[in-house]
């Protein structure tokens, strides 16, 4: 089931605020570029502001909510970029290769303009078990059905190196696993109508009850508490490198990994 990111671009930017701690993780593969592709760009979050930023885009909506300033936002999608080969130093996409139509064909589409590297965030099918997964059991499910796994992006993009992003317990960007320390955020209709993965299930009413009344009879407290004092949690999300510099003299054909796993991404 697709997600219309033209409905999603009202309430957008007041749930998704780039988070600072994420924004360095990402920032930091970017040094020295000169000239970037955001892929997925969506409002524009994460974009370095020192460089020549051209974002991709296919929502009119989320590109009308993007702030003034100097980068070129085109309408169009990651399988078909307009741009000549290594037209850019570094092309990114954070958290939307999963919303693709054909993840193969954009990831090398990305590869292809891009000069240097290719630099993703996105989610891995290899954490524990989250909390949230007791009252929607079929986020996981759903979810491992449309992200890539580490040794699938490996075979698409060549040669990746992936680290550890580890999410904040008051992380200011509400996807997903965002509030694993803040459970009745998951009660608020605007934090849910943020997250495409709720818009993707079917039946979210009984794993809401069922939350709302873990908290309040204090259930979840006694279960999860422990969560509490922690500072961050490894919840699966993976920051994935392409360093096309590391091998430029190497001839890279991707895997043919057009599977039933990816021709499921039926985005309109
Ligand atoms: C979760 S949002 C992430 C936006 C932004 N990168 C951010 O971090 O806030 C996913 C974005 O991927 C975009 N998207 C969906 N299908 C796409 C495609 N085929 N090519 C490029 N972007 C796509 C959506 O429109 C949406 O803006």
């Amino acid at each position: 089931m697709s997600v219309d990111y033209d409905k999603f671009a009202k309430q957008y930017d007041s749930f998704r605020r780039p988070d600072k701690r994420i924004a360095d993780s990402i920032t930091k593969h970017l040094v020295g570029a000169q000239r970037i592709i955001n892929v997925g760009a969506g409002t524009g979050a994460y974009e370095p502001t020192d460089c020549d930023v051209v974002a991709i885009e296919p929502s009119h909506e989320m590109i009308a909510k993007r702030k003034q300033g100097t980068t070129t936002a085109i309408q169009g999608y990651a399988e078909d970029l307009p741009f000549d080969d290594d037209e850019f130093d570094v092309a990114m996409g954070i958290l939307t290769i999963h919303h693709w139509r054909d993840i193969p064909q954009g990831l090398s589409e990305m590869r292809r303009v891009a000069k240097r590297k290719v630099v993703i965030l996105t989610w891995i099918d290899d954490s524990p078990k989250y909390w949230l997964e007791d009252y929607f059991p079929e986020m996981r499910v759903m979810d491992k059905a449309l992200f890539p796994t580490l040794n699938e992006l490996d075979q698409l993009l060549g040669r990746i190196s992936s680290e550890v992003v580890e999410i904040p317990g008051d992380c200011t960007d509400g996807f997903m696993c965002a509030y694993w320390k803040r459970p009745d955020a998951y009660l608020d209709e605007g934090v849910r109508a943020a997250i495409s993965t709720f818009a993707r299930m079917q039946n979210v009413e009984a794993g809401l009850a069922q939350l709302a009344c873990d908290i309040s009879s204090g259930k979840w407290h006694r279960e999860h508490g422990n969560l509490l004092t922690k500072d961050s949690m490894d919840l699966g999300y993976r920051l994935v490198v392409c360093d096309k510099t590391n091998y430029k003299h190497m001839k890279f054909a991707p895997a043919a990994l057009h599977t039933d796993k990816f021709e499921k991404n039926d985005i309109a």
